[in-house]
C-alpha cells in the first residue's frame, strides 16, 4: 500500500478522509460535519509559548470519552521495577524474539530508566521484540514515544492516520495518541525511548545556517484515515508505568478529520544531511542531532536522539574515531544496521552499552591501535547506523537489565588491552 503523507515538522497540518469534514473557520461548530463529535487532544500545557505548544482537533466518530472504566492488566511490562544502582559500564546483547505469540505490548522490555512516570522529565528505554500485529489498540499516558526499528517493518495505525516504517526509519508518536502496531514482516525488533519531558523537536543549528541535520521536509505524518468499526476492542493505556485496559464495542481510530499540530511523524535517517569536520579533529556528537528534548536550562538535554550514520572520514593529522571521555550526559547507545567505528567486536545489532554520567569510555583497544596506526587517506564509513539515546538524567538499569543473560560480564575488558605506548625519553 502507498501511503500518503503530509510533510514538515512542527506544522500545523489539516487531513479529512471525508470531503467536508473539517469544519472551516471554527473548531466546534455547535453540529460538525457528518455527525462527527469533536475532541482536543493537548500535547502541551494550554498556556505554553506558542512556538512549544502542541494540539491538534479531532473530529471522530465517538469521542474518546465514551469508554468504560479501566482495570489494572495481570501481565504487565517486561522489565520490572529498576535494580540496583551501579556506576558500572553496561554492554547488552540483542534480546531474543520470543518463541511464543507477542505483540508490541507483550514484547516491550524496560532497560533503563531516570525517572518515574509520574515526572515531567526524564526518559525510559525499552526494546521491543513482536511476532504478531497487536489485535488491541494502545495509549501510553506517560510520555512520547520515539519507535527505533531494528528488524521487522511496521505498519503504525493511529487515530491521526496510518505510518508505516522500515529499520532506518524512525516513528514518533505523541503522548496519549491511539495506535496499533501491525507487523508487515514475520517478526520485529527494535529500541524505544519514551520521553516524560517535553515533546522532541528539531535541534538549532546555531553557526551551521538555515540548512543541515534533518531537514524539516523530510519529517512524514499521516492523513486522516478512519475504522468505522463496531467491534469489540481492548483499549490498552500505560499510566504511571501500569498497564490498564477496557474493552470497547468500536474500534478507537474513528478519526475522520484533524488539524493540529500534536501529531506522530516518521523520518528517514538515511535522509540526515551528515556534517562533520573537514579539516582536523573530531567534533562532539552532538552535530549529529536529530531530534531533542530540551529541559528548562538552555543547552541541557532531557533527550537527544544522535545518529552515526555513514559518513566521509577525511579529517588529516586526527585520531577519527570518538577518543576516550568522561561525559556530564548518560549515554544509551543501540545499532540498526553494520558495525560502530569506536568498537571492533561486541556490540552488535539489536544490542546496546550504556556509560553513565562521568564512566569513562571510547575506542577499544583494538579499534585504537588500529587508528594510531591508520593511513589518514579518506575513507568512507558505510553501511552502518548506530545511534544515541543521551539524557541529563542518571540512567538506572532495571531489575531484568542487571540480570538477563545478553548483559556481558566483561565489557570492562575491552579496555584492558590498550597497550602501554608511553615513553618518556621519544617525543
Ligand atoms: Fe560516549
Amino acid at each position: 500500500m502507498n501511503l500518503e503523507y503530509l510533510s514538515g515538522f512542527g506544522n500545523e497540518f489539516a487531513s479529512e478522509a471525508l470531503p467536508g469534514a473539517l469544519p472551516v473557520g471554527q473548531n466546534s461548530p455547535q453540529k460538525a460535519p457528518y455527525g462527527l463529535y469533536t475532541e482536543l487532544f493537548s500535547g502541551t500545557a494550554f498556556t505554553m509559548v506558542r512556538s512549544e505548544a502542541r494540539r491538534t482537533w479531532l473530529y471522530r466518530i465517538q469521542p474518546s470519552a465514551n469508554h468504560p472504566a479501566f482495570s489494572k492488566l495481570e501481565r504487565q511490562l517486561a522489565g520490572g521495577p529498576l535494580g540496583a544502582v551501579t556506576p558500572n559500564r553496561l554492554r547488552w546483547n540483542p534480546l531474543d524474539i520470543p518463541g511464543e505469540p507477542t505483540d508490541f505490548i507483550d514484547g516491550l522490555v524496560g532497560m533503563v530508566a531516570n525517572a518515574g512516570s509520574q515526572k515531567p522529565s526524564g526518559i525510559s528505554i525499552h526494546t521491543y521484540r513482536a511476532n504478531r500485529s497487536m489485535e488491541r489498540v494502545f495509549f501510553n499516558a506517560d510520555g512520547e514515544l520515539l519507535i527505533v526499528p531494528e528488524q521487522g517493518r511496521l505498519r503504525i495505525a493511529t487515530e491521526l492516520g496510518v505510518l508505516e516504517v522500515e529499520p532506518l526509519e524512525i516513528v514518533v508518536l505523541p503522548r496519549g495518541l491511539k495506535f496499533r502496531v501491525e507487523l508487515l514482516d514475520a517478526q520485529a525488533r527494535g529500541y524505544v525511548a519514551e520521553n516524560h519531558g517535553a515533546p522532541l523537536r528539531l535541534p538549532d543549528l546555531g553557526p551551521i545556517g538555515s540548512n543541515g541535520l534533518a531537514n524539516p521536509r523530510d519529517f512524514l505524518s499521516p492523513v486522516a484515515h478512519y475504522e468505522d468499526l463496531k467491534q469489540p476492542t481492548t483499549l490498552v493505556q500505560k499510566f504511571l508505568g501500569e498497564l490498564w485496559a477496557c474493552e470497547l464495542d468500536h474500534s478507537p481510530l474513528n478519526v475522520v478529520a484533524w488539524h493540529g499540530n500534536n501529531v506522530p511523524y516518521k523520518y528517514d535517517l538515511r535522509r540526515f544531511n551528515t556534517l562533520g569536520t573537514v579539516s582536523f579533529d573530531h567534533p562532539d556528537p552532538s552535530i549529529f542531532t536529530v531530534l531533542t528534548s530540551p529541559t528548562s536550562v538552555h543547552g541541557l538535554a532531557n533527550l537527544d536522539f544522535v545518529i552515526f550514520p555513514p559518513r566521509w572520514m577525511v579529517a588529516e593529522n586526527t585520531f577519527r574515531p570518538p577518543w576516550f571521555h568522561r561525559n556530564l550526559m548518560n549515554e544509551y547507545m543501540g545499532l540498526i544496521q553494520g558495525a560502530y567505528d569506536a568498537k571492533a567486536e561486541g556490540f552488535l545489532p539489536g544490542g546496546a552499552s550504556l556509560h553513565s554520567c562521568m564512566s569513562a569510555h571510547g575506542p577499544d583497544g583494538e579499534t585504537c591501535t588500529k587508528a594510531i596506526n591508520a593511513d589518514l587517506a579518506p575513507h568512507k564509513i558505510d553501511n552502518t547506523m548506530a545511534f544515541m539515546f543521551e539524557t541529563s538524567q542518571v540512567l538506572r538499569p532495571t531489575q531484568f537489565a542487571l540480570e538477563c543473560p545478553q548483559l556481558q560480564p566483561a565489557y570492562d575488558a575491552c579496555w584492558a588491552s590498550l597497550p602501554a605506548t608511553f615513553n618518556p625519553n621519544r617525543r
